[in-house]
């Protein structure tokens, strides 16, 4: 396993994790024990970097990640993520930033997980009324209290991460980075290795699309985030699709599955780069873990990228409520 510094300073992580959103159900069901048998695989594989959240599966996720580190002992560096709250009844989507959420949302990670802290805390969306740096603050409060290792931010903008590293050393930066969602790559990747922050590519897979695996919206469950993405409607999906297509031949081509190219692509776009593909299974583990190992050029980066045709990808990233509290850049 390739390991890479979180931070320019912080501890040795494995350079592809385990994004757990996938644990609360966002592209489908799972059960207890298949979560079981895919953390200890990821653990056995050299994984010691697990992303997870408040939200995901309201809980579930950090709550079967809890069980789980608790019964194996394991070490991993853990992750998770607070700032977007659901208004009991409606189920509407807020961002709350304020001091009083974030920490009585920590305390809750920390009960579900089991733990006295964890190493990454992130703020999940910056509320954008409630200047950073009082945001920042609070989350130094939470570390020099010992419950958190590092300060984190999502979905923010290259501007805000300035600004929030003023205040407090940021150890990462996440957001969406694949081969079909590069928006990064104009400001935010050379700002995170110019402040050494560590640059966290969340849904590296697209998720799903980039992996060779034939998707049907049609069979899409109610809970499924796809649903409502814009690149997964059609007429985009089939554009998508299509496209997605000559990357797949590619990798066959290349000798390896598209999921294990789709990584190597984004880790070898820098070693400030980490990726965190989520999975239910512990044989798409083994490919996505398989691109840590692969090490791709620049020009083969470019040969690669090189085969989606001009216009690609169909669709926004986002859609309606999806862009609440994403910065985009000033
Ligand atoms: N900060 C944020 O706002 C934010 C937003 C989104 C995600 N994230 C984090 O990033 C992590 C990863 O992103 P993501 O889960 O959205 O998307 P992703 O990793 O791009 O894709 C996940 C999807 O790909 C499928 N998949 C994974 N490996 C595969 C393989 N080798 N072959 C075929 N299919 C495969 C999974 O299905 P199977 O379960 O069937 O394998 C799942 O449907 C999340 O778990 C979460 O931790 C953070």
């Amino acid at each position: 396993m390739d390991m890479r510094r979180l931070g320019s300073w912080g501890p040795l992580v494995s350079s592809v994790g385990l994004g757990a959103m996938s644990i609360g159900g966002t592209y489908g069901p799972t059960t207890e024990a298949e979560v079981m048998r895919l953390l200890a695989h990821a653990v056995a594989l050299g994984v010691n970097h697990i992303d997870t959240s408040d939200i995901y599966g309201m809980g579930q996720s950090e709550e079967l990640i809890g069980r789980f580190l608790r019964e194996s002992r394991a070490r991993v560096l853990l992750a998770t993520k607070a700032a977007i709250r659901y208004v009991p009844g409606t189920g509407e989507r807020r961002i709350d930033n304020s001091a009083a959420h974030l920490k009585s949302a920590l305390e809750k990670s920390l009960k579900r997980l089991g733990r006295d802290n964890v190493e990454l805390f992130y703020l999940n969306r910056r509320e954008i009324d409630r200047p950073i740096e009082e945001v920042v603050e609070t989350m130094a409060q939470l570390k020099r209290e010992g419950k958190i290792g590092a300060i984190g931010l999502s979905e923010v903008s290259p501007e805000t991460l300035r600004r929030a590293n003023r205040v407090h050393r940021i150890a990462a930066v996440q957001s969406e980075y694949s081969l079909w969602t590069r928006g990064v790559e104009d400001e935010m990747l050379a700002t995170c290795r110019d402040l050494g922050v560590t640059f966290v590519a969340f849904s590296p897979l697209g998720r799903g699309m980039l992996t060779g695996s034939p998707l049907d919206p049609q069979s899409f469950g109610r809970a499924d985030f796809r649903r409502a993405n814009p690149r997964f409607q059609e007429p985009e999906f089939s554009r998508n699709r299509d496209a997605v297509a000559r990357f797949v031949e590619l990798a066959r081509k290349l000798g390896r599955p598209p999921a294990t190219l789709a990584i190597a692509w984004v880790l070898s776009a820098d070693r400030h780069i980490l990726a965190i593909p989520g999975t239910r299974s512990a044989e798409h583990l083994e490919e996505n873990v398989a691109g840590s190992r692969v090490h791709l050029t620049r020009d083969e980066r470019a040969e690669i990228a090189a085969v989606f045709p001009e216009g690609f990808p169909w669709g926004e990233r986002y859609g309606g409520a999806q862009w609440l509290g994403v910065e985009r850049p000033a």
